[in-house]
């Protein structure tokens, strides 16, 4: 199993305590798997303009979504599913499509499939479907970005366990598992666990809090599936390291052919659309 629990090695530092409130299991998503600040600024730097729109798919509660936007962006977040999306309701700058994401049409400068849940296309024809009409939603200029985790351990079953402090001082054991894993068919499914100690009050856990089936896209297949979607150039990116200079600015560069990465390994994978006339600049390694 990856060793990394599916999004963010990094530890959140410890906000302080607020009113204690029960936390549910979307809170506890956004506390240990998600890191928008850090995925926004990649993002940004990974288009190399001025990306104005966001496009989030399989949004789940638009987390990144409401992060573009307090940076001054717009972003539309998509999500089948209403109770999640509830959470990104009312802020200026953000819309919500209730659909699933072969409905969604709002053009985009960035479209974002984020924590490996691009593993929802379980055939080839429903990724290439989905990545036409990802294409199609970008302006000019525009990205497709979603990430994949891969490497030595990538079918091995188990759980890691992760330690973090949540708003109210709660002490939340993340745990991620690895249920089945069958490379003959590049199938997984992965359950996330909780459990939290409130700083006042009882301990509870929320076991199989989410589940996933997924298919584990390779990196070859992938950028072969974007190149027939119609995307001009495919880049990988290492999905977690990346420089930052003195004033907080995010600078990424694209892995060149045969760089070798960790045996574990977690990428982005990059479609960008062809050249506007006119602009001169090339991003990405080409491929096609
Ligand atoms: C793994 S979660 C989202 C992860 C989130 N993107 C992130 O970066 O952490 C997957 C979400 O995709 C949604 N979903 C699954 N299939 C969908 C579809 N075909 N159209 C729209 N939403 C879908 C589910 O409702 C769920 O909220």
């Amino acid at each position: 199993m990856p060793r990394t629990p599916a999004a963010k090695p990094e530890r959140r530092a410890a906000a302080p305590p607020a009113p204690a409130r029960r936390l549910g299991p979307h809170d506890l998503y956004e506390l240990c798997a998600q890191y928008p600040p850090r995925d926004v600024a990649l993002l940004r730097a990974i288009h190399g303009r001025s990306p104005r729109t966001l496009g989030e798919d399989f949004s789940a509660g638009a987390a990144l979504s409401r992060a573009w936007v307090e940076s001054g962006g717009r972003a539309v977040a998509c999500d089948h599913d209403a109770s999640v999306l509830d959470r990104a309701s009312g802020l200026p700058g953000l819309v919500t499509r209730r659909c699933d994401v072969l409905r969604a049409r709002d053009p985009v400068d960035v479209l974002f499939v984020g924590n490996f849940t691009i593993g929802e296309f379980h055939e080839r024809s429903r990724l290439l479907a989905y990545l036409r009409h990802a294409r199609a939603r970008l302006q000019p200029g525009g990205i497709f970005a979603c990430d994949l985790y891969g490497g030595v351990d990538a079918y091995q079953t188990g759980t890691l366990d992760e330690d973090r402090l949540g708003p109210g001082g709660e002490r939340i054991r993340y745990t991620w598992e690895q249920v089945t894993a069958c490379p003959l068919s590049a199938r997984v499914v992965n359950a996330m666990h909780f459990r939290v100690r409130p700083s006042r009050g009882r301990a509870y856990a929320l076991p199989r809090a989410f589940e996933y089936d997924w298919r584990l896209w390779s990196p070859p297949e992938l950028r072969d599936a974007l190149l027939e979607a119609g995307f001009r150039h495919v880049a990988f990116y290492h999905r977690f390291h990346h420089a930052e200079d003195d004033a907080g600015g995010v600078h990424v560069r694209p892995l060149e052919p045969g760089e070798p990465i960790e045996e574990a390994w977690f990428l982005f994978v990059v479609g960008r659309l062809g050249r506007r006339r006119g602009t001169a600049r090339r991003s990405g390694v080409p491929t096609g």
